[in-house]
């Protein structure tokens, strides 16, 4: 049988579980041809948002989806000439090529090369602004196709784009602002870049769209009949105690709840309990400790562990004068500096009302059990 428990890009309508509310948030967006911002912090399930979007928006026959992740390009050149190659292949155009390329990219086809096989356009020009000068009128064509379908295009880990190429946001901006029937989705995860080029005052294009904040994690009701149900349909078991102690570790993580379950499943011959889960997630732990033991050297300070100590013990960070008081803790600053940097080495992510959780939940197991 096939392990029900997936990870990874490979999209599974099966897999997926609850993220109603926000489902139904884009749709009603994308059906009014709005665009979008999704952003939060990594692994929390952002991508797979977008493909349930798609994976329903497939269902109507209106929409035609296509979804770039900006982390695999190079340079913007590879970007604009993918770009241009899925919106071909997207379009009804297909076998005319000449006749797409020449009315949608009419100043700048000449920029393009274009290899048969299966046809495959690539810009392979060199001065910047004739690269800007495609840009623009790449960005064009999926306001001009949706004319018979709309198009929902999704670019995913969008701050990346300021990684490659600072300069095309504005481009982006002014292309996109305008467009009315095809519409957008932009992600990313890394915060504090997305918040520069959506948020800030010179960015009021980016500012009056809608925003969905990824924070949460998945019910657990929702998870636990996930469990039963995906171990029973893959002819298995998992008894209350082996769901409570993957809920436990997970808490219903996307990603930790797929990891730990997939590798509890391959353990499992019959029924899938509590020795098993615990057994599946020291093989997790086991298969990242050399990552981990890094990471762990990069905890510098006292105050360091005592915040990573308290979060994998399930405490809060002692910032009452009890709290303090118990860790030896003299000044509450330097507490504070601590939760700061490690918010900034990515091990901790801050929720609201001074409440901090751990980003990597086997790595909060693999704290707790070395101090156990
Ligand atoms: N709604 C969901 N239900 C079940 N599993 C999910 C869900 N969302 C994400 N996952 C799991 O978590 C993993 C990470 O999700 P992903 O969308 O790649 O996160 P992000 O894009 O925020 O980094 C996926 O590969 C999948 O295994
Ligand atoms: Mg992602």
């Amino acid at each position: 049988m096939k392990n029900p428990f997936i990870v990874g890009r490979q999209f599974d309508p099966n897999s997926f579980l609850d993220r109603e509310q926000e489902t139904a948030y884009l749709l009603e967006e994308v059906e009014q041809q709005g665009n979008m911002v999704i952003y939060g912090t990594r692994r929390l399930g952002k991508t797979w948002l977008i493909e349930k979007v798609f994976y329903e928006l497939a269902k109507q026959k209106e929409f035609k989806t296509l979804f770039f992740d900006i982390q695999q390009y190079p340079t913007i050149s590879f970007f604009i000439s993918d770009f241009v190659n899925k919106l071909y292949q997207s379009s009804s155009f297909e076998g005319k090529f000449e006749y797409f390329f020449k009315k949608f990219l009419p100043k700048t086809h000449t920029y393009f090369s274009i290899s048969l096989g299966p046809i495959k356009f690539e810009l392979h020009t060199q001065n910047n602004n004739d690269l800007y000068q495609a840009f623009v009128e790449a960005l064009q064509i999926p306001e001009k196709l949706s004319s018979k379908k709309k198009y929902v295009i999704a670019f995913d880990e969008f701050q990346e784009f300021s990684v490659i190429d600072d300069s095309v946001i504005p481009i982006f901006r002014s292309q996109i602002q305008h467009q009315k029937e095809a519409s957008y989705i932009f992600a990313g995860s890394r915060e504090s870049m997305l918040k520069k080029i959506f948020f800030s005052k010179n960015a009021p294009f980016f500012k009056a769209m809608k925003q969905l904040h990824l924070t949460n994690y998945l019910p657990l009701s929702s998870c636990s009949k996930y469990l039963s149900k995906s171990f029973y349909n893959s002819g298995k078991k998992i008894s209350p105690d082996g769901i409570e102690t993957i809920l436990n570790i997970s808490k219903g993580h996307p990603l930790f709840l797929q990891l730990l379950s997939r590798r509890a499943w391959q353990k499992t011959e019959s029924i899938c309990d509590k020795d098993i889960v615990e057994a599946a997630l020291t093989d997790e732990l086991s298969t990242r400790r050399y990552e981990y033991e890094t990471l762990y050297q990069c905890v510098r300070t006292k105050e360091q562990r005592i915040v990573l100590f308290s979060l994998a013990m399930d405490d809060s960070v002692p910032f009452s004068q009890e709290g303090m008081n118990r860790y030896g803790i003299v000044h509450p600053n330097s507490l504070n500096r601590a939760v700061s940097q490690l918010i900034v080495m990515d091990f901790i992510e801050k929720l609201d009302r001074g409440k901090y959780r751990f980003s990597d939940l086997f790595f909060k197991e693999f704290i707790r059990r070395r101090m156990l």
